[in-house]
Order: structure tokens, then C-alpha cells, then sequence
């Protein structure tokens, strides 16, 4: 188990275009497992490889809850295919640390990809997952939700304080 260092709003790597994952390699196997390590200890759902400095267009998801088995998705040179839809929901980011802000993004997905195998697949996700993944999928082209957000980003301690009532 390895934490990589997560880049915070601001760090220029950030904005930067991911490049394509050439081939696996042991290095982009320790990089996947160092991804989820960190994703889960930061109680994330989705990470994407720029985050913790890499520029490859890689970035993983797991949406599952703390009571089911996790389902950890590796996402590698993926391509939307096709989006429709509309949901608008709280987003948040492990680069925005204690922040969430209302995102508005599809509702539906379609996206090609490879995985940890480099086997091509295509997965389709409505809903939430659906969210993770553009969300994510947004990093690789240096894109971070505020630049989308409606309204300020809130303190996500005041918002679980109000959803708590
Ligand atoms: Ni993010």
C-alpha cells in the first residue's frame, strides 16, 4: 500500500492535457494500485492519474457504498461515446479538499475504454456513476468542477450540518 501526494487546486498540472496510456507496464500497475490506496483512504469515489501528477489519461472510479463490495473500475484512454440527459447534484473533489458546489452534467453515459488488461470495453451508467465518470473524465483534459459549478462552493461541513438538520 502506497499514498501518492494529491495535487490541490491551483498546481499547474492540474490544467494540463493528459496524454494516452501507451502500454501497461509495471510501473502504470503500481501507479493504478498507489491510485486506489489513495482514493480510498481519502473517501473519495473517482480519481484521475493528473491528480496525483501523472499527465496519462487514466483515472479510476469506485461509487459503491460503505456496505457493499467494492467495485474498483479502471478507466484508461476512455472516450465518451454518448451523453443525454440532464441531472444536477453536489460534487466534490479530492483537489477542492472540504469543498462541494451543485454541478449540472448528464445523466447518462456511454463511454469506451481500456482496462488494467488493456482489454477494450464499453460501460453505460446513468445517475450518479454517471456523474463520477464525467467528473473524472473532465481531468484529463485539465477541466475542475468549479470551473462548472452553480453558485459558490460550499463548505461540505455546513452542508452535511444542514442535511443533518
Ligand atoms: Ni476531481
Amino acid at each position: 500500500m502506497a499514498l501518492r501526494e494529491i495535487r490541490l487546486e491551483g498546481d499547474p498540472i492540474l490544467y494540463k492535457i493528459s496524454r494516452p496510456v501507451a502500454k501497461m507496464t509495471d510501473r502504470m500497475r503500481v501507479l493504478i494500485d498507489d491510485m486506489f490506496d489513495t482514493m480510498y483512504d481519502g473517501e473519495g469515489v473517482g480519481l484521475a492519474a493528473v491528480q496525483v501528477g501523472i499527465l496519462r489519461r487514466l483515472f479510476i472510479v469506485d461509487v459503491t457504498e460503505e456496505d457493499e463490495d467494492p467495485n474498483p473500475m479502471v478507466f484508461i484512454n476512455p472516450e465518451v461515446v454518448e451523453t443525454s440527459g440532464e441531472q444536477t447534484g453536489s460534487e466534490g473533489c479530492l483537489s477542492v479538499p472540504g469543498k462541494v458546489a451543485n454541478v449540472t452534467r448528464p445523466n447518462f453515459v456511454r463511454i469506451k475504454a481500456f482496462d488494467r488488461d488493456m482489454n477494450e470495453f464499453v460501460y453505460e451508467t446513468e445517475g450518479i456513476p454517471a456523474r463520477v465518470i464525467l467528473h473524472e473524465y473532465d481531468h484529463l483534459d485539465g477541466h475542475l468542477y468549479p470551473e462548472i459549478a452553480e453558485g459558490p462552493l460550499m463548505d461540505i461541513e455546513d452542508v452535511e450540518m444542514e442535511e443533518d438538520g
